[in-house]
């Protein structure tokens, strides 16, 4: 059955009130659009756990650039509501999707940003400036509009995650953030809404993304603790892949995101890469090594 969708914040307003006075814990799974099975994993997690699932597609203006993709970023409602329609079992379906114009979400006159600070500054910051304080705001629209029990968000922005964390810590915002798995082709290529942009021959190139990775996870799980060997061993892959211009090839530290040099508990691998004019992220947490 295709969800119900709705457009404006006071409709979304007046199902939540309903929703909550059901006693019923509600799952938000804020999107893009462009659906995935990414994407629908985080869908069917919250189906799974909550007892209501809101998912909002929203094209958000404010987290790109101004030499990026928001124009041309893909865009399907109708294929997104189809996908959608195919979630969840024993009755259990999406029950309202939250499609917001820009107008909505950012009336005229409105002028509150939130800026997390440290977090969204390194890596993704780096090269993205302002991204996510478009981000932080936009989820915390969401947050205030929704007001979800629970959110979910995908391994796959790992960087992302730290930062919502950090702003719902810092503002007390009383929802718990869940992170899901990256869903992956069988081949290790990340599935990401930009996958569609790639030529036959740079999706082919983009798989080196992956194999770094791996091979990174590889020479951790080993028991090689000195960063800079498991970094040359991630970047080595990735120059052998001429099609792939890479931006970073890090590792750091899961909860402060700052570089490592030795290898101490959990570590994440990260990687932000041109292939041809498509900008391409991915990550992965090594493995503790059994030594
Ligand atoms: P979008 O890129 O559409 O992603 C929506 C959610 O799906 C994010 O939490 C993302 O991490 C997750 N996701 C994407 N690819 C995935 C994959 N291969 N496996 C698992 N999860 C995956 O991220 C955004 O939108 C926006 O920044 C948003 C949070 C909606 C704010 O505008």
């Amino acid at each position: 059955m295709t969800p119900n969708v709705v457009t404006r914040s006071a409709e979304l307003r007046d199902w939540v009130r309903v929703a909550r006075t059901h006693d019923r814990t509600i799952g938000l799974v804020p999107t893009m659009g462009a659906l995935h099975a990414g994407h629908l994993s985080l869908v069917e997690a919250s189906l799974r756990e909550c007892g209501a699932t809101v998912v909002s597609i929203f094209v958000n203006p404010t987290q790109f650039g101004p030499s990026e993709d928001f124009q041309r970023y893909p865009r399907d409602l109708e294929g997104d509501l189809a996908k959608l329609a195919g979630t969840g079992k024993e009755g259990k379906a999406v029950d309202l999707v939250f499609v917001p114009t820009v107008e909505e979400m950012y009336p005229e006159g409105c002028t509150t940003t939130v800026d997390v600070g440290a977090p969204a500054e390194v890596l993704e910051g780096a090269f993205r400036p302002g991204h996510f304080r478009g981000v932080a705001t936009v989820v915390l629209k969401l947050f205030n509009q929704v007001l979800p029990d629970v959110a979910y968000f995908g391994h796959k922005d790992y960087q992302q995650t730290v930062v919502v964390r950090r702003m719902v810590e810092d503002l007390c915002v009383p929802v718990e953030i869940r992170v899901c798995p990256t869903v992956r082709e069988p081949d290790g290529l990340a599935l990401s809404s930009r996958n569609k942009y790639l030529s036959a021959e740079e999706r082919r190139q983009a798989l080196a993304i992956s194999r770094a990775l791996r091979a990174a996870a590889d020479v951790a799980a080993g028991g090689e603790r000195r960063a800079e060997k498991v970094l040359s061993a991630m970047r080595g892959v990735l120059e052998a892949e001429p099609g792939v211009r890479v931006q970073y090839a890090v590792l750091v530290d899961p909860l402060t995101l700052r570089d490592m040099t030795e290898i101490r508990g959990r570590a994440l691998a990260a990687i932000a890469t041109y292939v041809g004019k498509t900008r391409l992220i991915d990550n992965i947490m090594l493995p503790r090594s059994s030594s």
